[in-house]
């Protein structure tokens, strides 16, 4: 249950791309909560703007996050319809089940391209865009596979480890221009993203019906909910987090914490 948020983000605008459901709709309803104006993005138009309109003071802009032209467009429209940009959270993502010895190279492409290239071109437009607004922060979506190998997801992992570095490396460069880049590190989610692939996980695992929320509950006590990944995004954007740069927050009920 979301708790009632300060407002400590008034006056501000952010972009959330991949926000019509899950993890990034409860970060663009967060952020709106604290007071910015939201741009909620997703790849599909018709999806973009219902959830935009379950936002108050939301707008809608479809972009695809791994078409350069897009993202590039969706960061213009932003400063066009609101004035500036302030926050970027790149969060659009993809993963889909499959060992990588039968992988196709055409799914691993797509996980690097949403993940990695999405990541990048974010904040490749979004940068300037929010020095040109005297700075803000881009909280970026890496993974608590981004710290260990994960069998069934190698694309995803290898995507996330990379985001991770990506954002250590904007961190830097970004710091003289006050622009803060940190990156949540969620562990298993609640989301369509896990939910949809749990038969897979099973079969591949060979671990009966149930098995997968048996690992989970034995690894990380319990699947996290979208709105414990959105409440420390909202940290990491707003002021509470100012001497955070460069930093890989952990949420994962304690999963990269131990061996057994
Ligand atoms: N669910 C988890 O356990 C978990 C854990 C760690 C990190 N994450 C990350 O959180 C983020 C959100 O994941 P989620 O669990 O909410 O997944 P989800 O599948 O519920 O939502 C992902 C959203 O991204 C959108 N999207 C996919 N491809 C896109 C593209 N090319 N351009 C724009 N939008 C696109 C989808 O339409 C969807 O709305 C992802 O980056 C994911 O990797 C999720």
């Amino acid at each position: 249950m979301s708790q009632p948020q300060p407002q400590t983000l008034t006056g501000k605008t952010a972009v959330v791309t991949g926000s019509a459901r899950g993890i990034g709709f409860a970060i663009a309803s967060k952020l709106a909560e604290a007071g910015a104006t939201v741009v909620v993005s997703d790849l599909d138009a018709a999806a973009t703007k219902e959830a935009a309109a379950k936002i108050p003071g939301a707008h809608g802009i479809p972009c695809d996050v791994r078409d350069e032209e897009q993202v590039k467009s969706l960061v213009e429209q932003t400063v066009a319809a609101t004035g500036a940009l302030h926050i970027m959270v790149p969060n659009a993502g993809v993963a889909k089940a499959s060992p990588l010895t039968s992988m196709d190279l055409a799914a691993w492409r797509n996980v690097m391209s949403v993940n990695l290239d999405g990541t990048f071109l974010a904040i490749r437009y979004a940068a300037p865009a929010i020095i040109a607004a005297g700075g803000g922060s881009i909280v970026t979506l890496g993974s608590v596979t981004a710290t260990a190998g994960t069998p069934l997801i190698g694309h995803y992992a290898a995507s996330k480890a990379a985001v991770v570095n990506l954002t250590k490396t904007a961190a830097t460069e970004l710091r003289p221009h006050n622009v803060r880049v940190n990156a949540v590190l969620p562990g298993f989610v609640g989301t369509h993203m896990v939910l949809d692939e749990v038969e897979n996980f099973e079969s591949m695992l060979g671990v009966p019906a149930g098995g997968f929320g048996a690992l989970m509950d034995q690894k990380q006590g319990r699947l996290g909910t979208e709105d414990e990944v959105a409440e420390a995004v909202l940290f990491l954007a707003d002021e509470r987090s100012s001497f955070c740069n460069g930093t890989p927050l952990l949420l994962d009920g304690g999963l990269a914490a131990s061996l057994f």
